[in-house]
């Protein structure tokens, strides 16, 4: 029986952007995956199958061997700060910021913060790093609603065209990192299908650079 290979694609935003580069390497799902509600998709390699799942799940999968491959963004893999797990490409995609905001015209307050994020790890290294004494507040979304509503003094999140901001009154502070989309692959699975997982690797880096 031949091996297979399981890519775990995260679904949002990423997704319209992700499948046309594994077309141009030369992968695609057999159906219209944003017209079906199954989660694990054929493709038009036999040993190949999608599955399409939270952004946030895609470094647990591909940590624990669930999945060979995975498509996550440097924000979620920061965050998750996944073991054993290789970032051999940057799809180039979902180039994006995370920052640290607060309301516009605002300092921040001295002393103890309060900052609301998703990302709560990333932010409780960043604000240790700077020596600033945070109290981080977990959100799961609408992060810039935080300080009008006084929940939080600052917020940490993904900043692109700064227009959500700037429609909540708020401004963006600090640069944490420039954020972009990779492909990362379990250390397993690149030892036990290299010879599967390299040449898809070289067709994704080519298409990258085509793109
Ligand atoms: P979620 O539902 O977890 O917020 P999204 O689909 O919104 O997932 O975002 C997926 C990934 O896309 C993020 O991890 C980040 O890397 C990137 N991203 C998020 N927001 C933006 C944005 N406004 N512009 C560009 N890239 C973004
Ligand atoms: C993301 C991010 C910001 C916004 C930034 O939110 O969390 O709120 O995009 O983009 P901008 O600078 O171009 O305005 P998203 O739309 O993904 O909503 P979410 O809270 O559901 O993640
Ligand atoms: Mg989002």
């Amino acid at each position: 029986m031949s091996q297979q290979l399981i890519i775990a694609l995260s679904k949002g935003r990423i997704l319209d952007e992700t499948l046309p580069l594994f077309e141009k390497a030369g992968i695609y799902p057999l159906e219209d995956v944003r017209k079906s509600r199954k989660l694990i998709f054929d493709t038009n390699i036999e040993q190949v199958k999608l599955i399409i799942i939270r952004a946030t799940d895609v470094p647990t999968y591909v940590e624990l061997g669930a999945a060979d491959i995975g498509v996550a963004g440097k924000d979620v893999l920061m965050e998750h700060d996944a073991k054993g797990v290789y970032e051999p490409l940057d799809l180039n995609i979902a180039r994006c910021r995370l920052m640290t905001a607060g309301m516009k015209g605002q300092e921040r307050p001295q002393g103890r913060i309060r900052v609301a994020t998703k990302f709560v790890n990333v932010a409780k290294r960043y604000y240790a790093e700077q020596g600033v004494q945070a109290d981080i507040i977990k959100l799961y979304g609408g992060m810039e609603l935080a300080p009008i509503m006084h929940l939080a003094d600052e917020i940490v999140d993904i900043v692109d065209t700064g227009n959500t901001l700037k429609a909540n009154g708020l401004e963006a502070r600090e640069d944490i990192a420039q954020i972009s989309t990779r492909l990362v692959v379990s250390q397993g699975a690149m030892k036990m299908k290299h010879q599967m997982i390299q040449p898809l690797i070289e067709r994704l880096a080519a298409a990258v650079n085509n793109n």
